[in-house]
């Protein structure tokens, strides 16, 4: 994966000192607790209205997303122009329990006026968006919730990673990178992987720049020196995987031979060259769809942007996001960001504290495309490698010994079933998250392993699921013995065995 980042990664982690973390699974059933207060009222003592919470109790964000409603639908007016965003923001959602008010997150923007189903609504904005509708919303109820902003977006400090989440400038335009609190820098959202809903977006900037988001662009509009691009997502999508770019783009239609449609924007200033990794997309997503199931949107594609703000890719949905400076990592970016549209896009995680079935899986599917073009011994020579890191290989030379430097590597490199809040992107979740897929591999065989990649897309495509579904499946595929060996995988502090190629932690 990111290979670049490796020596801050390394930096980073040593400088934390983390405890190491427990060997249970934590709970991840907290994200699903709000819908409970509806469950258990009756139409005999019917519940008083009361405030939806601001946040959904996430395990490492708890803050992140909003209690009470359920989202279904956004439907997004922007208007873009010299640096100042002009956003109508029309939100489709049901109250899950009666609500005297309810949050959005949302901040950095000015909010001018909010209505609910069309009656104005008083709000206050702090480090989020509080709505107080005129009647409370009854359970259940389908609400319509209209809210007019303004101001010149930015990013936000992002409490997960190395780079600031957000808005971002490019080098001939803008763009979003949002994984995972930054939708909020650019429209109000439950902005909570749990809370998936579709997208229709209309986007409207000078004449002379392409607007590019997620899903099929239906057409466009032309007025008065201004464009308005008109992009529909009608799968569900949580909000930090909602692409969108402003800049000068060009647009590269393919389509897989299995029938997929590509369709590519590309800025234009790249090198061609450069691009040249995007070469075998058509590929790749036949090779995906065939081990994983069909590809779960109607049309895929990447976006590259121009740009040094953010030396990252991001899977956004239907059209993967890289920066420029990732693409020296090649090919492998290209199928790690593909293989995130079945892991983490369709199957979306409930909590993210279950990030690895996000990144492991996007890293095995990356060194899955590895053997399928370069054969076992490449699969191989990647396994290795990243079991290498994971023991500390590159610690060696300033802690004097292996033993020494496995230390370290064990405080470094948390197992990635139990991430830490300031490091959702730590080398483990992505490095030792596909070590465990591979570990699977090996004791269930390939054809049982195969058949349980697939039944994982399958059963949760485009919904949500845990740690511990996947923990279930497991049991059911390879029993007690295979559960327990994912359990040591993902929560165990030391690093287990791959008898098969020889890797053992040093001793
Ligand atoms: N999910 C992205 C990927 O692995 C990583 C995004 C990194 N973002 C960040 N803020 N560090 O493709
Ligand atoms: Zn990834």
């Amino acid at each position: 994966m990111k290979r670049g980042f490796l020596l801050a990664a390394l930096v980073f982690a040593a400088c934390t000192g983390r405890a190491a973390p427990s060997v249970a699974p934590p709970d991840t059933t907290a994200a699903s607790s709000s819908s409970l207060a509806t469950a258990t009222s009756t139409a005999s003592e019917p519940v008083e209205p009361s405030p939806g919470e601001a946040g959904l109790g996430d395990s490492l964000y708890p803050q992140l997303g909003n209690g009470g409603y359920d989202i279904e639908h956004y439907a997004l007016d922007l208007d873009f122009a010299d640096g100042v965003l002009i956003g109508t923001a029309r939100l489709t959602l049901r109250a899950t329990e009666p609500l005297s008010s309810f949050y959005l997150d949302f901040s950095g923007l000015d909010v001018s006026s909010v209505s609910v189903d069309e009656q104005p609504a008083a709000f206050e904005t702090a480090k989020e968006l509080l709505i107080r509708p005129a009647r409370p919303l009854t359970a259940g109820r389908v609400a319509s919730v209209r809210i007019d902003y303004e101001g010149t977006p930015g990013a936000v400090v992002n409490f997960a990673g190395r780079f600031p989440v957000g808005w971002h400038e490019s080098l001939d335009g803008w763009f979003a990178l949002s994984e995972p609190g930054g939708a909020e820098r650019w429209f109000p959202s439950n902005n909570h992987p749990s809370d998936k809903a579709t997208f229709s977006m209309r986007i409207t900037v000078p004449d002379g720049l392409v607007a590019v988001s997620s899903g099929v662009l239906e057409g466009t509009e032309s007025i008065d020196g201004q464009v308005t691009y008109l992009w529909e997502l009608d799968d569900p999508a949580a909000p930090y995987l909602v692409a969108l770019a402003i800049g000068d783009f060009e647009r590269r239609e393919d389509e897989s031979a299995g029938g997929v449609p590509i369709v590519n924007y590309f800025d234009s200033d790249l090198d061609v060259a450069d691009l040249s990794i995007f070469d075998r997309q058509p590929e790749m997503i036949d090779f995906f769809a065939g081990l994983f199931g069909p590809y779960p949107f109607n049309e895929y594609g990447a976006l590259v942007l121009d740009t040094v703000q953010a030396p990252a890719a991001l899977e956004t949905q239907t059209r993967s996001t890289f920066g420029t400076q990732i693409l020296v990592l090649g090919e492998p970016v290209v199928a790690h960001e593909l293989g995130h549209q079945w892991f983490g896009d369709s199957v979306s995680v409930a909590d993210w504290g279950d990030i690895w079935l996000n990144e492991g899986f996007a890293t095995y599917a990356q060194w899955l495309w590895t053997e399928h073009s370069g054969g076992p011994a490449a699969l191989a020579a990647e396994v290795v490698a990243g079991y290498k890191t994971m023991a500390g290989a590159s610690l060696i030379e300033s802690t004097g010994s292996e033993a020494a430097a496995y230390e370290l590597a064990r405080a470094s490199f948390p197992p990635p079933g139990s991430p830490s809040a300031d490091d959702l992107f730590s080398q483990s979740v992505y490095v030792r998250g596909g070590l465990t897929l591979h570990a699977l591999r090996l004791e269930l065989g390939d054809r049982r392993f195969f058949e349980l990649l697939e039944s994982w897309a399958t059963d949760h495509r485009h919904g949500n699921a845990t740690t511990r579904d996947f923990l279930d499946l497991v049991g059911l595929a390879g029993g007690a013995e295979a559960r327990g060996l994912m359990e040591a995988w993902l929560f165990s502090p030391d690093l287990p065995p791959i008898d098969e190629l020889n890797l053992r932690p040093p001793s």
